[in-house]
């Protein structure tokens, strides 16, 4: 081999390596046995003998006539079933029928289903190597149970199946929702159809619509046409898009809800209406993110005219029973230094700036009510006297969701589920709308909806939202569908990697935008080494990457290395596990990945280095490449130490104790995650108790 050939070959070698780590806890199995890898698990499952085969001959059919909604559910489902098995089916139309017996697939339901809180969505699916057959109460249950016979496709030899079982499904939670913020960040209609592909692949049901903004006003409004001529840069919805999204949305059997967030919020909404706002204008588009001075005046008739006019055209354009108010992060500043609204709260009696708004709750309540639409807000509308009705949405703690639901009120929790926070997967799955040492009477557990997972967009863009959504929403969308008892994580992050693949037929980017944003950074390099390095790092939890000495705003880049870090990096997460497996067993297979990991992550910092050198934009990393080669290194010493049963001084073990605490120092806005696994190996390597001095002095 010539040198170059030796060093391709090197590569090769060392990426297949990351492979086998890389799939090593994945069984990937809808693709190679008929294990029924579904998510959500379903409420009741049991399985029979024998596969169901899916031939060239696969006929559908669907009984009952005038359902459009469901053909066309079917139609996408055989398609998706064509693209996922390639195989050419000779009938393509959907049969009318009962039963087709040998060879299909029958779907019967009762009826219409309508998008509506508390709808019926359950379903029944029996497959046996005879046929298959879906029964439902409503044409929404038999979509749900589309989606489940589609995660069953297996591969066995010779073609694809469906495995024999029965499924008996039905949520455990109502409302379970997906908080799309199209504010901070503009989404297109594109982003937002795959997302509610997404969200009907693992049954969610509620796209909560966050519309309105300080940084942007979204969507057209003919009664108030400065709102989105001045308050949104020319990126609004127009009513034809609206609709085009609802309809979508309904297709796969999903509310819409929009959010137009007042009387705070509201920065964009005043750029066109200064004088609606309780300090005189002008004002700008807001392009910096946190909380903000400019609010509504409630104290004016004319706030109220305004509101009846707006709120008259939005509930002719969003079908669903509920539009959400907001409500959220008032400082009340403007309402502290205005003298005529301080006067108007002495008059009226309303002792402080919580009464003050929900005195303008209640009037916007009374709005609502007009046009037959209920009212949702975040929990700080909650006041024990508003209608019960009202849905309460919980962000800063499950005590208001739990106040609320003892005092009669029905709520949704969101704290535990802001995946903006790029927290693991786990994190959310073991956050419980109602959990097991709940206080909660069994009354009081049913006001519990559901919940919301909450894509807030200050630091995503089209291009990176999808890899925030998917695959951590999915393992929310189980924690609102299956039964209380579905915990096991380990089980759950096996499932989210094979949803994660099949999610990507729906055109989300969430898996392949990142090779596409590693190819831009890289400078025309070969992205390996990118890719290395990018398994051992996330970004930073929380809201910490806007203390990181940059101010974000609405125009700030979002194509740098920590935004195509991944919230869970699985590589990562698999490494503590292997570790953990090998300290506990000394299993030999778990070392030997162990190994190889570590040896590739000690020499990537080299083959990084290039293109660090060649694009300026990965200079803000080098330190943290050099670290994780430099732990990795520690890392394979102490691996040999344990395996060899030697012990070290306890200078070597300060040594790489400084060593990691330094690796784990942030930069780029991210940090490296593996610094825990490589800590435990260096923990296990048994010590002398003398430090090297000492020691050298005793062998002597
Ligand atoms: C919120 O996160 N301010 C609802």
């Amino acid at each position: 081999m010539t040198g170059q050939e030796s060093c391709r070959f090197l590569k090769f070698i060392s990426h297949l390596l990351f492979c086998a780590l890389l799939f090593s806890f994945a069984s990937w199995s809808f693709a190679s046995d008929t294990r029924c890898d579904l998510i959500p698990l379903p409420l009741s499952l049991t399985t029979g003998d024998g596969v169901f085969h899916i031939t060239p001959q696969f006929r559908i059919a669907v009984e009952g006539k005038g359902n459009e909604r469901l053909l066309r559910a079917t139609d996408r489902m055989r398609q998706r079933l064509a693209g996922r098995t390639g195989i050419f089916f000779t009938s393509n139309t959907i049969e009318p029928g009962k039963n087709l017996g040998n060879g299909g697939l029958s779907i019967s339901f009762e009826r219409t289903g309508r998008l509506a809180l508390h709808e019926d969505e359950s379903y029944a699916l029996d497959i046996t190597s005879e046929g298959v057959i879906l029964k439902a109460v409503t044409d929404i249950g038999a979509m749900r149970g589309l989606e489940t016979l589609l995660q069953l496709v297996s591969a066995v030899p010779g073609g694809y199946c469906f495995p024999a079982v029965f499924i008996q499904d039905h949520p455990r939670f109502p409302w379970r929702g997906l908080l799309i913020d199209s504010c901070r960040h503009f989404m297109p209609v594109d982003v937002i159809k795959r997302n509610l592909d997404g969200m009907s692949a693992v049954k969610l049901n509620v796209l909560h619509w966050h519309l309105t903004e300080d940084q942007g006003f979204r969507v057209e409004c003919k009664t108030f046409p400065e709102l989105h001529r001045l308050g949104s840069d020319g990126l609004y919805y127009t009513h034809d898009q609206l609709k085009e999204v609802i309809r979508y949305a309904s297709d796969r059997g999903i509310r819409v809800v929009p959010e137009f967030d007042i009387p705070g919020h509201s920065t964009s909404w005043l750029v066109g209406y200064p004088e609606l706002a309780s300090a005189p204008g002008p004002y700008a588009i807001e392009r910096g993110f946190g909380v903000k001075d400019p609010t509504f005046d409630p104290t004016r008739k004319a706030t109220y005219k305004f509101f009846d006019k707006f709120f008259a055209e939005m509930s002719s354009l969003f079908p669903d029973d509920y539009i959400h108010i907001g409500g959220d992060e008032n400082n009340g500043k403007q309402w502290d230094e205005n003298p005529a609204i301080q006067a108007f709260m002495k008059k009226k009696g309303l002792k402080d700036n919580h009464a003050l708004q929900a005195y303008f709750n209640e009037r916007i309540l009374n709005i609502l009510t007009k046009y037959k639409k209920k009212m949702i807000g975040w929990d700080e509308i909650y006041q024990p006297y508003l209608p019960k009705n009202i849905v309460i949405q919980s962000w800063r703690g499950e005590e208001s969701l739990r106040d609320a639901a003892q005092k009669g009120y029905m709520g949704l929790l969101s704290r535990g589920y802001y995946i903006d926070l790029a927290k693991s997967a786990s994190h959310h799955y073991l956050n419980d709308p109602v959990p097991q040492d709940s206080v909660l009477t069994p009354e009081e557990r049913k006001r519990v909806l559901g919940g919301e997972a909450t894509m807030w967009s200050e630091l995503v863009s089209p291009e990176t939202v999808d890899s925030r959504i998917w695959p951590r929403t999915a393992a929310i969308a189980e924690r609102f569908w299956s039964p209380a008892g579905v915990r096991d994580v380990d089980d759950m992050y096996r499932r989210l990697e094979i949803i994660a693949l099949q999610l990507e037929e729906f055109g989300l980017t969430h898996i392949k935008n990142r090779e596409m944003m590693m190819r831009r950074l890289a400078g025309g390099m070969d992205i390996e080494p990118l890719k290395v390095f990018l398994g051992a790092v996330e970004p930073l939890e929380g809201y910490a990457r806007h203390h990181q000495g940059v101010t974000y705003t609405s125009f700030s880049p979002l194509t740098r290395v920590v935004d195509l870090a991944i919230p869970d990096a699985a590589v990562a997460r698999r490494l503590e596990k292997l570790v953990d497996n090998y300290l506990v067993r000394r299993e030999p297979n778990s070392l030997d990945l162990i190994n190889d990991t570590l040896r590739i992550w000690k020499d990537n910092h080299q083959r990084l280095l290039p293109l660090i050198r060649r694009s300026p934009v990965l200079a803000e990393i080098e330190g943290m490449s050099e670290d994780l080669s430099l732990i990795a290194g520690a890392g394979l010493e102490a691996l040999e130490m344990i395996v060899a049963g030697q012990e070290v001084s306890s200078d070597w073990i300060l040594q790489k104790k400084e060593l990691l605490e330094k690796a784990k120092k942030p930069r780029g806005h991210a940090e490296l995650v593996v610094t825990s696994a490589i800590g435990k190996l260096i923990e296990a390597v048994s010590c002398t108790g003398q430090t090297s001095q000492t020691q050298s002095e005793a062998s002597r």
